[in-house]
């Protein structure tokens, strides 16, 4: 065989072109062993994958028992001085079309093309694993449902908690428990900054500012500082926990905005520490379910939770509590959850791992009938009257050189007898009133 070079033509021997062939062959016969993935959307998680999966190479594919490889990253932008940069495309029906390519990692966000694109791989018989509590919360039984019609799975570890193991205890260990509460603390961005309020006094804006440039803000950080993300991510706990589908759009949320330094002065001299927290508790046939800032205390496991850092504590009718601790944010803890997705679909190409939830959705309690100590601030001189209203079962929590202004601890009582009280009294309230929890 003669092959042209440049400048010459040189001849190739029998044994060289043997070789060639068989270097050929042994590529085609390794690429179609071979499991392509491709990933949609390369920002900060999106490349945390590929930098997982090409950094631990070695044992990614011996715990997926196959050579995975990153065959296609998509993304609206070409990235030409990134290593992977060659593997750039911009249409997704390429990848669509590629029938080695047997996992899809979704890390674009949104509910619009990512649901697109995440319905039509899994009808194509493409495994998908997300980080898109957005997508899992609004859309997550139909699309599992839709996965195992085709023999594929939608997986979803990266959704909860960023790299701490919380789906797969749900849906794998805990099989055997009746689980009746789950309370976390779901949101990195929020906690970050809570923590830095209460450890450094920092201010709030200057912290949300540095949460989005550590990659863990939402595209629209209102998504953590309101409440919403926590809210879908206890959609998608509480689904786990029941079976059944839990509307996120039904949780009562509340997010951290409003909560200032002198809530931590008063939450330091009551020992206590304030935590956005997701819970998710059995109320007798109904689920309840809420996000809110609450004033915990130190016996409280989750009080010692701070920074990106996430925890979620489980409470089943067997076992008891248990507590899944991580950082619930960032490049590659999150990166690192949806590779383990990865490394469990390879392992079951054409089978389905089970996952119930069903589109059935739960009923949830109203949030008006539930119990619990509140905490609120008031002008000093309207004290009496705030005995008058609350009792004189209420703890009042001077702070030293604050004397306008006094806490108040509540006695247990209902959400709607507080709001009802703490109306009379709206006019003398600082600030805005905190929910306190305590270990049951
Ligand atoms: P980024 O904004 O950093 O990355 C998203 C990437 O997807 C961007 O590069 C974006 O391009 C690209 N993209 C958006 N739409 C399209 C499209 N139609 N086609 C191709 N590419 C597209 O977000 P994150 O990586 O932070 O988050 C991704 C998902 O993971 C979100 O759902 C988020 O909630 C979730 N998540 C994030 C965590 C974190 O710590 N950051 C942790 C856990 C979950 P462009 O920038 O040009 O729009
Ligand atoms: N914005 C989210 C957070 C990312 O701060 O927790 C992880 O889901």
């Amino acid at each position: 065989m003669n092959i042209p070079t440049k400048n010459k033509t040189v001849r190739q021997s029998r044994a060289e072109r043997s070789a060639g062939n068989g270097n050929a062959v042994c590529r085609r016969r390794k690429e179609e062993k071979m499991i392509k993935i491709a990933v949609l959307g390369y920002g900060t998680v999106g490349s945390g994958v590929v930098e997982v999966i090409e950094k631990n190479k070695e044992l990614v594919n011996k715990k997926a028992g196959e050579e995975l490889e990153v065959t296609y990253i998509l993304d609206l932008l070409d990235f030409p001085d990134d290593p992977y940069g060659d593997r750039v495309v911009h249409d997704f029906d390429r990848i669509l079309a590629d029938d080695q390519v047997k996992i899809i990692c979704e890390t674009m966000g949104g509910v619009g093309k990512a649901y697109e694109f995440t319905a039509k791989a899994l009808e194509a018989g493409k495994s998908v694993c997300t980080s898109n509590k957005e997508l899992v919360a609004a859309h997550g039984p139909e699309l599992i449902r839709l996965a195992h019609t085709h023999n594929c799975n939608y997986l979803f570890e990266a959704s909860v908690g960023g790299g701490i193991p919380i789906i797969r205890p749900l849906n794998y260990s805990l099989t055997a428990e009746r689980i009746q509460a789950i309370t976390g603390i779901l949101n990195g961005t929020t906690n970050y900054i809570l923590s830095k309020m209460e450890y450094e006094g920092a201010d709030y804006d200057t912290v949300l500012k540095e949460a989005q440039e550590k990659g863990y803000a939402e595209r629209n950080p209102e998504a953590d500082v309101e409440g919403y993300d926590a809210c879908r991510k206890i959609a998608i706990l509480s689904s786990l926990m029941t079976g059944k589908n839990v509307d996120y759009r039904k949780i009562y949320t509340e997010g951290i905005t409003g909560v200032g330094p002198r809530d931590f002065e008063y939450a330091k001299k009551l020992d206590m520490s304030i935590k956005l927290l997701a819970v998710s508790k059995e109320a007798g046939e109904k689920t309840l379910a809420m996000v809110s800032p609450f004033l915990i205390d130190s016996a409280h496991p989750l009080h010692m939770v701070n920074g990106v850092f996430n925890a979620v504590f489980v409470r089943g009718n067997m076992l008891g509590d248990s507590m899944y601790y991580g950082r619930g944010a960032g490049k590659l803890p999150t990166a690192s959850a949806v590779v383990s997705d990865v490394i469990d679909c390879a392992r079951h190409i054409g089978k389905v791992i089970m996952c119930f939830w069903d589109q059935e959705e739960a009923e949830l309690l109203d949030i008006d009938s539930v119990r619990r100590r509140f905490f609120f601030r008031v002008k000093s001189q309207a004290l009496d009257t705030v005995r008058e209203v609350f009792g004189n079962d209420i703890l009042e929590v001077q702070l030293d050189g604050v004397p306008e202004e006094c806490g108040i601890v509540t006695s247990v009582m209902s959400e709607a007898d507080f709001a009802e009280c703490h109306k009379k009294i709206s006019d003398a309230a600082i600030g805005r009133r905190l929910r306190m929890e305590a270990v049951e």
